[in-house]
């Protein structure tokens, strides 16, 4: 917990999503700050600090762990090394917020989870549409009961970032079996609407089936800018059913025509019904549409301004207004230690989980039972 008047943070990680989300959204919110900066690349860590006027830049994330005027240390690399930052840094008393995955093996990311709880920690998943204003506000409609019983959830994230074999894909393993279709698009973007399916729905999932497709089958891959047979999920589709009878599908792609983010959540329940998007188009960046079964003509209604920050709107660019939102909430979390978590380290564990389920699935071609069975967690 931090003894300054604000919460001091260091973003490891200074790429292009730390510097269009995290770094701006945590500049945005006036009870936090941003003290150091940390990238392998030592010139990208430089910039970074001197396009957001940051007082620190080093190489080496470990170099902060020690320094007691450090509260926060947020995660932002590629995929690869979350884990091994958010343990080491929650072992120095940090609080963490960390991009998705904490880890591909849900059970590592509940060791990480347990690990914070032990020592009074707070921890954040970077489920940002989990914070869009649209969403936010459908959930507050669904818990004052405006959808009645939830019957029905349908959860896209899905646009066309890689319809191009061309535009070059990060996050390949070259060591994967090419003869079996690789997890890719549903951890990578599906994540988040399988959040907030959890989240809106609040009952326990008790199975699960699905596939997931190969489309496009080769393309540039980053690290060696080749043209390489990548087999991997591009496009996948899920059915879950729910304890309590609502049943829900998923949807992700990378190569479905449409734009960023791609998101669209819907719920239909026995009183009424609610449609987010959050799909940039014409200058907007999310939309929600309700209607009762006594009014069945869906209808865009405005969303309050409780929900945005102060001066925030819906023509903002998507990952600062999002942002903006998650580590508003987190700094809130953090000085308040009465406030209840949300999207933290536990919560995906639980998405990290689906989603291991929904490839087993595909691979027995059966549906799967949830929770899991238990099984050794992996090493690391
Ligand atoms: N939540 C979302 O909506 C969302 C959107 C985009 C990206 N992301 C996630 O954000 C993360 C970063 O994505 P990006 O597009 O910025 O990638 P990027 O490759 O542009 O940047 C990653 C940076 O991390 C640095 N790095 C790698 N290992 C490091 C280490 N051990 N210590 C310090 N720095 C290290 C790299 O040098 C690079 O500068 C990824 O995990 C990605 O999946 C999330």
């Amino acid at each position: 917990m931090s003894t300054s008047e604000k919460v001091r943070v260091a973003v490891v990680g200074a790429g292009r999503w730390a510097q269009v989300a995290h770094i701006p959204g945590w500049q945005r919110e006036p009870r936090a700050e941003v003290v150091a900066l940390a990238d392998v690349d030592a010139k990208a860590a430089d910039e970074a600090a001197a396009t957001f006027s940051v007082p620190r830049a080093v190489t080496d994330y470990r170099e902060l762990l020690d320094d007691p005027g450090i509260d926060v240390v947020d995660v932002v690399t590629g995929n690869q090394p979350h884990f091994q930052i958010s343990w080491d840094a929650l072992s120095a008393g940090k609080h963490v917020l960390c991009e998705k995955p904490v880890h591909t093996d849900y059970r590592k990311t509940r060791e990480a989870a347990a690990l914070a709880a032990a020592r009074g920690l707070r921890t954040k998943l970077g489920f940002t549409f989990r914070y869009a204003p649209a969403i936010r506000y459908a959930k507050d409609l669904i818990d004052s009961g405006f959808v009645g019983e939830p019957y029905i959830f349908n959860g896209f994230e899905q646009n066309s970032q890689w319809i191009d074999p061309a535009t070059p894909l990060r996050q390949f393993d070259p060591e994967d079996d090419p003869a079996q279709i690789a997890v890719s698009s549903i951890e990578g973007y599906g994540a988040p609407i399988i959040d907030i399916m959890h989240w809106w729905l609040g009952a326990p999932l008790t199975s699960v089936v699905g596939a997931m497709r190969n489309f496009v089958p080769q393309r540039i891959i980053r690290d060696t800018g080749r043209m390489t047979r990548a087999n991997i999920d591009d496009g996948d589709m899920w059915i879950a059913e729910f304890g309590g009878g609502a049943l829900a599908s998923i949807q992700s792609s990378y190569v479905t025509v449409g734009n960023y983010p791609g998101i669209e959540a819907r719920l239909y329940g026995s009183e009424g019904a609610v449609i987010v998007r959050l799909v940039d188009e014409f200058g907007i960046c999310q939309t929600i549409r309700t209607a009762r079964k006594d009014a069945v003509e869906f209808a865009e209604v405005q969303i309050p301004d409780q929900y945005f920050p102060p001066g925030g709107h819906s023509g903002e660019p998507w990952e600062y207004l999002f942002y903006s939102g998650l580590v508003s909430d987190f700094t809130a979390e953090i000085l308040d230690s009465g406030r209840p978590g949300q999207g933290d380290f536990a919560q995906g564990a639980l998405v990290q989980e689906t989603i291991n389920a929904f490839e087993e699935s595909f691979r027995r071609r059966a549906w799967v039972d949830f929770p899991l069975a238990p099984a050794p967690a992996a090493t690391r």
